[in-house]
């Protein structure tokens, strides 16, 4: 008996050595078959995740393009502007009338678990609409950046940036949008996704990439070419507002800002009830009221500490968000209100 279980368990074990996926594809083939996914008020999440099993296909991320509706002379849409969904396919007439080409052209990605309900998309989608000097993309991954798979999501990065690149490289090529005047934002894990983007354009280099509290988990592991550093554009802007829990702690721009610090402990926040996630999220609060005409600004200095001592005073400053100076360069410090509006008057 015991030698008949030896010679099964050798023959299940050359199986398995013969054929190293063979566990792999028999999960795959399970999870593709089982794969739900549910929306929690607006927190994406799978059963299974998407990634890993198959290739990821373009198919899975959504460019969502909001047209402006004029009304008159006035352009400006509310936050219930339908998204008109772009396809590498599209007929370029048609995807050209979908945008100005003299307006400078945002594309907003975000991050784990959010997904179109998810409220980062929206606020953008309405401040830069309510703006209305602005062509707006929001990318949205939301089944490659499903929970509770936050390690599917980070490998998925590469992918999904790749995607955008190709996109951009479409509107660009036929002239929809110009790229002298695009300007990726991203947050948490939508800062790398934006990263990848910018480097794999084939159409030239972008100008600028504001990255909203960059994921940090596993990502100081990971090669350069999936993070991102300043490298990645003409000019990278970062944020940071949960430093050493969900986002970086060190400079990774050519301009870092560190509101009430930049760790995470921000104020108005209590971790224990949100785990973090209040702390993280002030990065794009923070620049979706810039949008809407919030000032903050912050002072140069080389520490927190410094800054609230006053020691920092003299330094040069720059207003932290869309109209941060481009030529500024190192550590900004700011302070905000507990809540919105989180600009100090
Ligand atoms: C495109 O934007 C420019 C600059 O704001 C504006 O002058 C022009 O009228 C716009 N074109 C259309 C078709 O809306
Ligand atoms: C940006 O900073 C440079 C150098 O400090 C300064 O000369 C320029 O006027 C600033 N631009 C704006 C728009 O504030």
């Amino acid at each position: 008996m015991a030698f008949l279980l030896q010679v099964l368990l050798l023959t299940l074990g050359l199986v398995l050595l013969t054929d190293a996926n063979f566990i792999s594809n028999a999960i795959c083939s399970v999870t593709k078959s089982l794969g739900r996914s549910i929306d929690v008020g607006g927190i994406y999440f799978r059963s299974f995740p998407l990634g890993r099993c198959s290739p990821v296909k373009i198919s899975d991320i959504y460019f969502k393009a909001y047209p402006r509706k004029c009304v008159g002379t006035n352009c400006r849409s509310s936050v219930n502007t339908p998204h008109r969904l772009l396809s590498l396919e599209d007929d370029p007439e048609e995807m050209r009338a979908l945008f100005n080409q003299s307006l400078p052209t945002a594309i907003y990605t975000h991050g784990f678990l959010e997904g179109e309900k998810g409220s980062s998309i929206r606020a953008f989608r309405a401040a830069f609409l309510f703006r209305g000097d602005y062509n707006f993309i929001a990318v949205d991954w939301q089944k490659l950046a499903a929970g509770p798979w936050y390690l599917s999501a980070a490998n998925n990065v590469r992918p999904v940036g790749m995607a955008i690149a190709q996109m951009i490289d479409r509107l660009v090529n036929i002239k929809a949008i110009d790229l002298s005047k695009l300007h990726l934002i991203g947050f948490s894990l939508g800062a790398h996704v934006s990263a990848v983007a910018a480097r794999y354009i084939t159409v030239g280099r972008v100008p600028r990439i504001t990255g909203l509290d960059p994921a940090y988990p596993t990502f100081s592991g990971r090669p350069k070419a999936d993070k991102l550093d300043p490298s990645d554009a003409d000019f990278v802007d970062v944020i940071h507002t949960c430093g050493g829990l969900y986002g970086y702690t060190d400079p990774i721009g050519h301009v870092d800002f560190y509101p009430n610090g930049g760790n995470y402990f921000q104020p108005g926040c209590i971790n224990v009830i949100s785990f973090g996630t209040c702390s993280h999220w002030r990065a794009w609060r923070f620049f979706e009221e810039s949008l809407r005409g919030g000032e903050f600004m912050g002072v140069a200095c080389s520490s927190y500490d410094d800054y609230l001592n006053a020691r920092c005073e003299r330094n040069s400053k720059t207003p932290m968000g869309l109209h941060t100076n481009m030529t500024a360069r190192g550590k900004f410090f700011l302070r905000t209100n507990w809540a919105a509006p989180f600009s100090v008057f």
